[in-house]
């Protein structure tokens, strides 16, 4: 969250993957002035591992923080790459009232599989 690159929205986002083989990798939100191409702190961390440690990298559990403190569960295309890599994932992120944490599967039903 600190190393967030958020000059136009200032929200400052931090993820922390755990991958089920025990590594911690960490991710923050790159904005970019063609905001569309903007990549969340979730991605940037998941990307990182992938990088890391290759294609077969597959998260045990990944958490969301923000510079707010406020509400901020993953968003629909961070659902579908978290899915991916991790459909028995645990996300941990701030809900509207408090900590929730849920299965990747149960945050996107249906999740997109290439036949
Ligand atoms: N953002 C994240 O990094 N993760 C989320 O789960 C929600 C949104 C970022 C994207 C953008 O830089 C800023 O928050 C405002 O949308």
């Amino acid at each position: 969250m600190k190393n967030a690159y958020a000059p136009y929205s200032k929200f400052r986002v931090g993820a922390a993957l755990l991958t089920t083989t025990g590594k911690l990798f960490l991710g923050c939100n790159v904005e970019n002035a063609s905001y569309g191409v903007t990549n969340c702190a979730e991605r940037t961390a998941i990307f990182s591992a992938v990088a890391q440690l290759g294609p077969k990298m597959k998260i045990r559990a990944i958490a969301v923080v923000n510079n707010r403190n406020a509400p901020c569960s993953p968003c629909g295309a961070c659902r579908q790459v978290i899915y991916q890599f991790g459909p028995e994932a645990i996300v941990y992120f701030l809900g509207s009232s408090r900590w929730k944490q849920m299965s990747a599967a149960d945050l996107l039903p249906d999740g997109f599989r290439l036949p």
